[in-house]
């Protein structure tokens, strides 16, 4: 079997060494003979990159190993470059959830004024990787789940329409895992269907490969419990903050109950809600709980690995949840065909919603990248706040092209999560301080 160059951008990303784990457990699969990673802040890279050196010394010394902030030498002679960059890092993820407060609005790091912040400055760290990508490798696919994928995703259609950049959402995955032990078969065993946004969509049928639809038996569960299983099954939302929001699932069904609703409806649904929520703990959002949880913990393990010289017994945790992203590149590399929930053009495939919207559907991924499956009519309720929250989205994009004061002050006016066109001015009045240099400057 063909063995693979792959380059991990934002290669100091506390998912780097679960993801370079699970890779290691997928080598009989898609197989790697260079292993890259590139980041912008080589300090941060490189505490993961000596712990990764030695581990994969230990465990996998055929695989040519390095990382660099040098882009040359990142992306030359690669073929799938995997991007999970943050630009800003989690000091920027606090102000995008904490500064909202200050105006009575809930902050997030994809939703509502958090996201749009967020996404104004991803676009610009998104236009440079895939640059680099493009000169050092031109045959090179990015596999990007960067966020906010929306944003980024919309920003990638107009800024870069022929780069071969494929955006995908872990949320669609994670929430599988769960419905699967709902019940009782794997997520390999079920296949859905699925219309929305990113961070905004519905499962509308999830079957079973002898066509045996579950969606009823889903729907009871969810109504009554929220999308909480019994066992841990979707590894990367497990912290108390998913908890609940996993438990809010029920709310969100309540409204709209013929079809199973992504968690992050939560925030365009309940905003009154999550805001009282936060506002019981202003201090410590998302954020504060990643960076003392799996910030700390990754950076820990590394640290421990490079003083003892040696992963043995110390070996990060295998991001098994990500077998999505190897999923993807073998579809690309070896034409499977595969199934995958994935954000793209929707030309037709929502028949009722604009053809050059950024949706999220279930796709066929071959050698040529994503073909979508046609999703046909949706009803007026989803069809109008996904119209909505798409605009959101495009006017930031025509915002940071046009440098448009006035088309972000729209975006914020317009989303569902901002009660009016002062909180919207006063908020991004606020968002421009505290972004800086992050954001283009808007006249
Ligand atoms: P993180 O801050 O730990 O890591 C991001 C890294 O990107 C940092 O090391 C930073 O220096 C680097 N970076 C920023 N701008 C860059 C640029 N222009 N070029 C190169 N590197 C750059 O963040 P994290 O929590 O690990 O998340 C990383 C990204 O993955 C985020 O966008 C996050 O929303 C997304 N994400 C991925 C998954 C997944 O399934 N893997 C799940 C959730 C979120
Ligand atoms: C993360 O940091 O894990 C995210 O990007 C999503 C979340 O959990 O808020």
């Amino acid at each position: 079997m063909k063995k693979f160059s792959v380059v991990i951008a934002g290669g100091g990303s506390t998912f780097t060494p679960g993801i370079v784990m699970m890779m290691l457990d997928n080598l009989d699969r898609f197989p790697l003979r260079t292993l890259k990673l590139y980041d912008n802040d080589g300090d941060r890279q490189g505490i993961l990159g000596e712990a990764l050196e030695i581990l994969l010394k230990e465990q996998a010394p055929e695989i040519d190993f390095l990382y660099t902030t040098d882009p040359e030498v990142a992306f030359t002679d690669v073929d799938f470059c995997m991007a999970h960059i943050r630009v800003g890092k989690y000091a920027m993820r606090e102000k995008d959830e904490k500064v909202p407060l200050r105006h009575g609005v809930f902050g997030q790091e994809t939703c509502g004024p958090g996201g749009i912040a967020y996404g104004m400055r991803s676009i610009t760290g998104m236009l440079e990787i895939i640059d680099y990508m493009e000169k050092y490798s031109p045959d090179c696919w990015m596999l990007n789940y960067s966020n906010p994928a929306a944003i980024v995703a919309e920003a990638c259609r107009v800024l870069r329409p022929s780069s071969k950049v494929l955006n995908i959402c872990d949320m669609p995955v994670g929430t599988l895992r769960r419905m699967s032990q709902i019940v009782g078969k794997t997520p390999e065993e079920l296949e859905v269907r699925y219309f929305g946004l990113n961070h905004f969509g519905w499962w509308t049928s999830v079957k079973d490969k002898e066509g045996h639809e579950y969606i009823d038996q889903i729907r009871e569960y969810v109504s009554e419990n929220g999308y909480l299983t019994q066992i841990e099954v979707d590894t990367q939302h497990t912290d108390p903050s998913w908890q609940e929001t996993h438990k809010k699932a029920k709310d969100i069904i309540a409204v709209a109950p013929e079809y199973l609703p992504n968690t992050y409806l939560k925030y365009y649904l309940y905003p009154d809600y999550v805001f009282e929520h936060m506002q019981g703990h202003p201090e410590f959002t998302r954020a504060n709980e990643v960076m003392q949880g799996r910030e700390k913990n990754v950076f820990d393990h590394a640290r421990e690995i490079i003083k003892n010289g040696s992963a043995k017994g110390i070996a990060f945790d295998i991001d098994s949840h990500a077998t999505f992203i190897v999923d993807l590149a073998r579809a690309i590399a070896f034409n499977t065909h595969e199934r995958m929930v994935m954000i793209v053009e929707n030309n037709g495939a929502i028949a009722n919603f604009p053809d050059d919207a950024m949706v999220e559907v279930p796709c066929i991924v071959g050698t040529d990248g994503p073909e979508a499956l046609t999703q046909g009519q949706i009803p007026a309720f989803q069809q109008a706040l996904m119209f909505q929250q798409v605009t959101v989205e495009k006017l930031v994009v025509e915002a940071y092209v046009e440098n448009s004061y006035q088309k972000m002050w729209q975006a914020l006016t317009l989303s569902k999560t901002v009660p009016s066109a002062q909180i919207a001015k006063e908020l991004l009045d606020d968002l421009i301080i505290e972004n800086g240099e992050y954001w283009p400057e808007l006249r």
